[in-house]
């Protein structure tokens, strides 16, 4: 088993940055300081049933970046900042009892360290990771009591999460000329056994913010990510065309991150994009990702709909990506170029 390793907040309080978690060269491979911001339109979410227009940006940011923020999608600006403010206050609590909450060896879920499995430097990142659904899968030893609304919140959260989720996948299908329900028979169709998990990440401020990176590039394993982003501080990332982009700060938007399982689903039409995290050298960010992950005995592949003479099948069949994820961390590929076929 892995060593534990120290939540980065501890290591901070030493002063000094550990060599492990200093960048190599390589992690640096697409570097372009300061990169230029993201500037795809956002999506107001309340038009997307009735404006073709909406539904066009929407196609068009999926397809090119694979990440898009959102406004108007329902949920009151009073739970993100409660849902934020919470996971503030979890952060800032005493070592001891945040440990209470910590990880065992190289479980997901739980407080801690998040590198227990992971190739060359280390991230400057602290997570608290929570499986929210199926229901009966709440391991409630993680859950937080304090802040004692935690609990509650989160699970408020995430129901208007699943909302927002099964609008998307609606509209994504819409883009495509599909049937409206294509994505959702597909991808998350079944209550009991659809997994939706979610995880918090702290990034302390650290003073050479240059030198680390809080997650390194990466896509990831989902359909769709939600992710609730820290509303001052920037960090967010993504590339496009071999080339690092700011996402800004929009206070009460969502920003989506299309999944590596929706780019499969989609046989390439809409791009799970690399993105990382990066550290700022003044102030600590948080943020909250929201990630579906379709029922682990489902076969995922692309839909048939979207496999033509023009367009082969790009992607094999799976069940479980997390096994083909787990495949590649020795390789440092990313899963999906294990899944794609050539031709
Ligand atoms: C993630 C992620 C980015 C961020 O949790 O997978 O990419 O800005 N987070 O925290
Ligand atoms: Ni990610």
């Amino acid at each position: 088993m892995a060593p534990t390793l120290l939540p980065v907040q501890e290591i901070l309080q030493g002063g000094v940055v550990p060599k492990d978690y200093l960048q190599t060269k390589e992690d640096y491979q697409f570097g372009d300081v300061p990169p230029a911001l993201m500037d795809t339109p956002t999506i107001d979410f309340s038009l997307l049933s009735s404006s073709p227009n909406e539904l066009t940006n929407l196609y068009s940011a999926l397809s090119s970046w694979g990440c898009v923020q959102i406004v108007n999608h329902g949920i009151p600006e009073s739970v993100l900042d409660e849902v934020r403010e919470m996971s503030k206050q979890f952060f800032k609590l005493p070592m001891e009892e945040k440990q209470k909450y910590s990880s065992k060896g190289n479980e997901l879920e739980g407080y801690g360290n998040t590198n227990a499995i992971q190739q060359g430097s280390l991230n400057w990142n602290d997570k608290l990771h929570l499986h929210v659904y199926p229901q009966q899968k709440r391991q409630l030893q993680f859950w937080p009591q304090n802040p004692h609304h935690f609990r509650t919140s989160l699970d408020e959260y995430s129901k208007k999460n699943h909302m927002i989720l099964e609008l998307l996948l609606k509209s994504m299908a819409c883009t495509l000329n599909l049937k409206e329900e294509s994505f959702i028979e597909l991808l998350w169709e079944n209550e009991k056994e659809d997994n939706l998990h979610a995880r918090f990440n702290y990034y302390p401020r650290c003073p050479m913010s240059d030198n680390v990176v809080g997650l390194k590039p990466h896509g990831d394993g989902t359909v769709l990510t939600i992710l609730l982003q820290d509303q001052h501080v920037e960090g967010l990332q993504v590339l496009k065309d071999d080339r690092w982009f700011r996402v800004p700060v929009i206070p009460h938007a969502l920003t989506i991150l299309v999944g590596d399982q929706m780019e499969v689903a989609s046989n390439g039409i809409f791009k799970s994009p690399t993105h990382k995290a990066v550290v700022n050298p003044k102030f600590d960010r948080f943020s909250l990702a929201m990630l579906f992950i379709p029922s682990l005995v489902k076969e995922i592949g692309p839909l048939n709909a979207l496999i033509t003479e023009d367009k082969p099948q790009l992607y094999k069949r799976f069940k479980d990506y997390g096994q083909v994820y787990t495949q590649s961390i020795p390789s440092g590929k990313r899963p999906i170029d294990l899944v794609k076929i050539t031709y």
